[in-house]
């Protein structure tokens, strides 16, 4: 067997965009995770976000709902370094002007994405999954047969108990469901250590039990990180949401928990109430 492509490119290190990016430098002196200010993009002069502005603290659990069209991907696109703005500013804590660093930095600087399909490894187990994803230094073990320090191991097991796939730790993972698919590639993320989460339409396919499952996941997984969840699935939303941000036509709408948001006319004009 070949050795094995890391599957989620964490490339350069700080390197070029000097100290701001040194591990364990993200500041959340004022306990916020990520701001945005004044975000702008275009697509052929049509404005995906307008002047959005847009605050996380840490550890919060934030979701982000609204029509299509709203912004939402693009918002997280241009927190992940995937589209650049054409005005305004992402800070990552205090000092990290994400807008400043490249995807593989972004990645690197502690901020996870979670795409709708899973970039799952299937014909490897759930086990090589999530060790092939570690935070290890891939320079010195590109390959499977590297022995596996216990940490690592304890790491992996943790991983394992929190998406619930203990008991498929040896399966291939072509042979998950599709929730647990999901699961584990919320594991494979959660291996890189990121401080925030970005997760775009999670449970979009989920049976209901499986639906049910991902809100206890991302429960537990506030508090050491902040996650920003973007759902159409409202009732998925009233099981997890502390704070709900209503997107419309590029900018913010309306924000308060669910209930406020639910009860705002403007949001049920141009979202709920369809
Ligand atoms: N690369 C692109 N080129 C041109 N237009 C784009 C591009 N990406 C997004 N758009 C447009 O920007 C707007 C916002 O799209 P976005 O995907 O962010 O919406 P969304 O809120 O995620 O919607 P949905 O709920 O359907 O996923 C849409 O009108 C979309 O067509
Ligand atoms: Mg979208």
């Amino acid at each position: 067997m070949s050795a094995i492509a890391t599957p989620i490119a964490v490339g350069a290190n700080a390197g070029a965009s000097g100290s701001h990016v040194a591990s364990g430098g993200l500041d959340l002196t004022h306990g916020v995770v990520l701001y945005l200010e004044g975000i702008s993009v275009s697509f052929d002069g049509f404005k995906a976000l307008n002047n959005l502005s847009l605050s996380i603290d840490a550890g919060e659990l934030r979701c982000v709902i609204g029509p299509n069209g709203a912004g939402k991907t693009t918002m997280m696109d241009v927190i992940t370094g995937k589209t650049r703005p054409d005005a305004g500013t992402v800070f990552f804590g205090q000092t990290i002007d994400l807008t400043r660093l490249s995807e593989a930095e972004i990645a690197h600087a502690g901020i996870g994405r979670k795409f709708q399909k899973p970039t799952i490894f299937e014909r490897h187990t759930v086990f090589e999954n999530l060790e092939l994803a570690m935070k290890a230094d891939k320079r010195v073990r590109k390959t499977l047969f590297a022995k596996l320090s216990s940490s690592q191991k304890a790491a992996i097991d943790e991983t394992l108990e929190l998406i619930r796939l203990k008991d498929d730790s040896n399966r291939s993972a072509g042979l998950l469901s599709h929730g647990q698919k999901q699961w584990l590639e919320i594991g494979m993320l959660l291996m890189q250590e990121p401080r925030l989460l970005l997760l775009d339409e999670p449970v979009a396919g989920m049976s209901d039990e499986e639906t049910e499952r991902t809100a206890e996941l991302f429960l537990s997984l506030a508090g050491k990180h902040s996650l920003v969840v973007v759902e159409h699935d409202m009732a998925f939303v009233e099981k997890i949401a502390g704070k709900v941000t209503v997107l419309h036509e590029g900018s913010v709408l309306a924000e308060g928990d669910m209930r406020q948001v639910q009860n705002d006319p403007r949001v049920i004009e141009v979202y709920l109430g369809r």
